[in-house]
């Protein structure tokens, strides 16, 4: 076992993800995410990681009417974005503002297993307005509000855009929302249940796991995967830049995982439906040059492309802005942050590890100020 990076450590109890980093399996609940990407929402996903099961039709259809309910965002907080909006990357304001919504959140300071089942869902409706509505408000456009009786993808789509997108690009944002919902003790996640376990506030688990998610080595390698893309810029380009890239060591943003040693389930869903989106498009370059990509880096370095290489060519195609990239996939693992924070209130005890000092030998001296 590593110490660095607490490779292989086991650090809590959890109900809500399986995943076999060797055998490429992943489920919520026990459920495999193949059959939930083909056969699931993401309202549905929600239900199954903040409730333990899949919801009967009523619980469902109830379980859509209040996440749809909770996407509008109280006045005050989109004031605020708008005084974002020139200078704030959307997923600082994204963090930002979720911090912010906790003093306007009607269920305040209660910590009750029902106030914080009832925030779980109001967070989910409301971080997919947040990125939508600091989208319009920075490119200068009118707040679209959201609908309450579309699907979360639909409603998020209309907002982004201004009006109804395709069925077929529902369907993908809907499948990647299901994909990206939840990845057991993953940093974000990690960062979520620290804070969680303190008996702070649910607000103040997800601001932490927002923080997390936004650097490139976890969420943030989506838009990084694009920039690398655009660097690149056409298929030709591909071979010799990526094997400059790693004969200067440089990581190559999307591939490689902690627990995978074999291909990451949510990769194989992403390729395809790039693959899709790509032949209905003007252009394949985007994956036509990831798959070279994924090529090279597979036979150079023996690595897997990662839940985020895939994303960013099928938003990119989907007509998403880079940056709006990460923020997507907090929109869809917020189902899972709350789900774990619930289950760390429910069986909760304060996470404190302890470090391997490597510092000074103890004692040194206290020298008086004159004398150093
Ligand atoms: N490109 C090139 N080399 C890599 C990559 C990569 N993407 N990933 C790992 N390696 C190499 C490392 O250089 C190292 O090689 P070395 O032993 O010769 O020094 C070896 O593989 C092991 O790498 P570690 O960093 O020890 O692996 P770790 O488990 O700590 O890292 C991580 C996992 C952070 C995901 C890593 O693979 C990486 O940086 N990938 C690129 C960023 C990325 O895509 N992040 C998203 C992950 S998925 C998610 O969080 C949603």
């Amino acid at each position: 076992m590593q110490v660095q990076g607490l490779e292989d450590v086991v650090a809590a109890e959890s109900s809500i993800c399986f995943i076999d980093g060797d055998k490429g399996i992943l489920s919520y609940r026990g459920i495999d995410i193949h059959e939930l990407a083909r056969k699931s929402t993401f309202e549905e996903v929600c239900f199954l990681l903040w409730e333990g099961r899949l919801p009967a039709r009523e619980e469902l259809a109830a379980t859509q009417r209040e996440i749809g309910a909770e996407r509008a965002i109280p006045g005050e907080i989109l004031s605020f974005l708008a005084s974002l909006a020139r200078t704030a990357a959307p997923m600082e304001a994204l963090r930002t503002a979720v911090s912010a919504l906790s003093a306007a959140d009607p269920d305040g300071a209660d910590m009750s297993p029902a106030a914080n089942r009832r925030k779980a869902r109001r967070l989910t409706g409301q971080i997919g307005t947040v990125v939508a509505a600091y989208e319009r408000l920075r490119r200068g456009q009118a707040v679209v509000p959201p609908d309450p009786g579309r699907s979360h993808a639909d409603d998020i789509l209309r907002m982004l855009g201004g009006q109804t997108a395709p069925s077929s690009a529902v369907r993908a944002l809907d499948i990647a929302l299901i994909l990206h919902a939840d990845h057991e003790l993953n940093a974000s996640t990690f960062a979520a249940r620290v804070t969680a376990a303190t008996l702070s506030d649910m607000h103040s688990a997800v601001t932490s796991a927002i923080g997390t998610l936004k650097g490139p080595l976890h969420g943030g390698a989506n838009e990084a995967v694009l920039q690398m893309l655009r660097e690149i810029g056409s298929l030709d380009r591909v071979d010799a830049d990526i094997r400059a890239r790693l004969a200067r060591k440089e990581r190559i943003m999307g591939f490689g995982h902690r627990v995978y040693s074999t291909e990451d389930p949510r990769a194989t869903h992403l390729r395809e439906m790039s693959r899709q989106v790509a032949e209905s498009s003007a252009t394949t370059l985007w994956y036509d040059m990831s798959q070279r990509i994924e090529q090279i880096v597979n036979a150079e370095k023996k690595l897997n492309a990662n839940v985020d290489f895939y994303s960013a060519s099928l938003y990119f195609m989907l007509g998403i802005p880079p940056d709006l990239f990460t923020p997507l996939f907090a929109v869809s693992r917020i189902s899972g942050w709350t789900a774990h924070v619930l289950e760390q209130y429910a069986h909760n005890r304060l996470i404190r590890p302890r470090a391997e000092y490597t510092g000074p030998s103890y004692p040194q001296p206290y020298v008086p100020m004159d004398a150093r």
